[in-house]
């Protein structure tokens, strides 16, 4: 393979991959925690969106919960510091895992995206993300997973 024919195709890779999204919103790390499951559902402490960059103490956008006992991770999204949305990462078309893309999730089976509040932002999926009700108290988010 020469160097114009890798270029070409990487080009094509990134744009079908859905990467540009992540590019254009920078490189920053996605943060996952498990959180904390208790008998309605699963908390996190707001500290989990900060961290500390050249001794300035910097906001997440988002994190990413990941807990053995949750099917699919949730998604969370912090829009100030008492409003959020919490959503689960399985894509309302077939079933795939989605990818957290800044304020935006991906789905890299067939290229549906959904808006930080759940919402069809590109089929070929119909039907919004489910969410779950967030409650912020003090300085713990609890996202309530009894609704079904
Ligand atoms: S499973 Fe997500 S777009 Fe088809």
């Amino acid at each position: 393979m020469n160097r114009r024919t890798f270029v070409k195709q990487t080009c094509i890779t990134c744009v079908s991959g859905g990467l540009i999204p992540f590019l254009i919103t920078g490189c920053q790390a996605t943060h996952y925690t498990s959180g904390l499951m208790n008998a309605t559902g699963i908390s996190v402490p707001k500290s989990e969106f900060t961290y500390l960059k050249k001794e300035q103490t910097l906001t997440r956008q988002y994190i990413i919960i990941q807990n053995d006992k949750l099917e699919f991770p949730i998604y969370v999204y912090r829009f100030s510091d008492t409003e959020y949305s919490a959503l689960w990462m399985k894509c309302t078309h077939q079933g795939a895992e989605l990818q957290a893309a800044g304020d935006a999730l991906h789905c890299p089976s067939h290229g549906s995206e959904f808006t930080n509040k759940g919402a069809v932002s590109n089929g070929p999926a119909e039907k919004n993300l489910r969410s779950f009700p967030i409650i912020v108290q003090n300085e713990t988010i609890t996202i309530d997973l009894r609704q079904s």
